[in-house]
């Protein structure tokens, strides 16, 4: 009933005039300075993978990304692959112009490892990607925009896929190598890295519902322990740029994670917490919690569960002794990715399958029916939501430095796109109030600078500031309205009214 309410206001919104879809749900009430301090950093983000093409040129190596739009397309709803996309390998000067424009003060882009070690592995090592990065590198410094960079965001060399990817703790050591490698290459200029992005979002679809590449369906098993490895993955990067990079490349290195955050109809903290130990905290607390180790909800769940499994020992892995402390406080800043929100109640009944990480967290997590949704099913905005992670951070992880390191809304591509808009103003005011709060966050970036494959979606949900003409041989970009909006924000450091 709901759903085909919905629906018919959304025909009736189409028909008649869909950029005003909503123009007051979508906002938040600052609370304290409207200005955003002389120091924050204003940036927009990219994937490798998303946005560059060239997926065999110059030597580069067959991703798993690759490997699966190429042979099970079908997983994609327009059957799409990020074998041209929005060629950024051969445009990235369209990208420059983009950036320039909107006056951004830092742009984040991802670095494909099958670029750089087109086997995954160092004796594959490849000059040519070394050298496409340095030139983005050079010409954003020349531009005075600071480059955010992350390691790997989704586009594993299939080789390493071929040992097990993120099931195999070989992971750990190989993905240190490759960080070297560009920390000796890119470290005297790049001064904030990332080491992974999500890895929720990668090794949940990827090793428990196989949707994602590598397609394993071993839910409960294999993607906590691929969380497991680019959890000490992370940490084993970080350690080893402080003990050998850090004297003279002074960077900063953190980890992006995404989360939603929790509300309760019945104002129950527990539901509430349980929600973001399982969530923000499964990463999170090992590296930012007082005592360190996974979240006490999750090891004490998963370690009955699998007992009464019959199992001998939990499947969430062993962080303890050694690994323990080199977790913990093993980060400079923690990346958020920052959508959405859902209230939580514990669930009813048993969730998802046996054994998995629904039916370890044990909870329903559902939307607000009069918040206002974008075109996935999944995007409501709600920016109380942010706000409100960002406190949890502040309170229960010491008061980390934060950067927001993506938010966004996708459409289809309307260039008046006013919704996008109000969904900006509106999270970076959650954003300014927190800050207004104590909260010890630095900077913001929108998802995305142009639009790119929006991986199963392929190119039917549009995230960016930028339209790109897919079909065009020159793959022109075009701002949105969405684009001046925000070099607005970035000029006054404000957020002014939308006209
Ligand atoms: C913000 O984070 C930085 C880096 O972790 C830290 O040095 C600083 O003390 C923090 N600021 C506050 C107000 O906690
Ligand atoms: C995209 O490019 C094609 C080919 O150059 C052109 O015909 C079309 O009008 C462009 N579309 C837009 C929306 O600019």
């Amino acid at each position: 009933m709901w759903l085909f309410a919905f629906f018919a206001i959304g025909i009736l919104a189409n028909t008649i005039n869909v950029t005003q879809a909503f123009d007051y749900k979508c906002n938040l009430t600052a609370k304290g300075s409207p200005k955003f301090p002389e120091s924050f950093s204003f940036g927009v983000s990219t994937a490798a993978y998303q946005i560059e093409g060239a997926w065999n040129e110059d030597g580069k190596g067959e991703s798993i990304w690759d490997h699966f739009t190429h042979n099970f397309p079908e997983m994609m709803d327009d059957r799409s692959n990020g074998d041209v996309a929005a060629d950024s390998y051969h445009r990235f000067d369209q990208d420059l112009a983009a950036l320039k424009e909107l006056k951004v003060t830092h742009y984040r882009f991802s670095i494909s490892w099958p670029r750089i070690y087109p086997t995954g592995d160092i004796s594959s090592k490849n000059q040519k990607g070394i050298d496409y990065y340095n030139g983005v590198i050079d010409k954003l410094l020349a531009n005075g925009i600071q480059p955010l960079v992350t390691m790997f965001h989704y586009d594993l060399p299939i080789e390493i896929q071929k040992l097990g990817g993120f099931a195999n703790p070989l992971i750990i050591n190989m993905f240190v190598t490759y960080a070297i490698e560009l920390f000796e290459n890119f470290g005297d200029r790049v001064k904030l890295w990332n080491t992974f992005n999500e890895p929720f979002d990668y090794c949940k679809p990827g090793y428990a519902d196989a949707n994602y590449p590598p397609q394993v369906h071993a839910p409960g098993v294999a993607d906590y322990l691929c969380m497991d490895h680019s959890l000490k993955a992370h940490a084993a990067t970080y350690r080893t740029y402080r003990a050998k990079f850090y004297e003279k490349q002074r960077g900063k290195i953190g980890l992006t994670l995404s989360s939603r955050f929790f509300f309760s109809h019945t104002n129950n903290a527990e539901d509430i917490s349980r929600g973001m130990q399982f969530n923000l905290g499964f990463l999170g607390h090992p590296i930012w919690s007082n005592t360190g180790g996974y979240p006490k909800a999750m090891v004490e769940t998963i370690q009955s569960n699998s007992l009464k499994e019959g199992r001998i020992s939990s499947r969430l892995p062993r962080l303890d002794g050694k690994w323990k402390e080199i977790v913990k406080g093993a980060a400079d800043f923690l990346g958020l990715n920052y959508y959405t929100s859902r209230y939580i109640r514990r669930a009813s009944k048993p969730m998802g399958e046996s054994p998995s990480w629904e039916r370890d967290y044990d909870s329903d997590a559902y939307p607000d029916e009069t918040w206002v949704r974008g075109k996935p099913e999944w995007l409501y905005c709600v920016p109380e939501g942010l706000e409100g992670i960002l406190k949890y951070i502040r309170d229960e992880f010491g008061n980390p430095e934060v950067i927001i390191t993506e938010n966004g809304w996708s459409d289809d591509g309307d260039p008046e796109d006013d919704d996008r808009i109000y969904f900006i103003k509106a999270h970076m005011q959650a954003v300014l109030n927190a800050a207004n709060d104590g909260c010890n966050v630095t900077g913001y970036t929108v998802w995305s600078l142009i639009d790119n494959f929006e991986w199963q979606k392929g190119y039917t949900h549009k995230f960016g500031l930028y339209a790109v003409n897919m079909t065009s041989p020159n793959k022109e970009r075009s701002p949105r309205k969405s684009a001046k909006y925000y070099r607005n924000v970035i000029e006054t450091k404000t957020l002014p009214s939308i006209v």
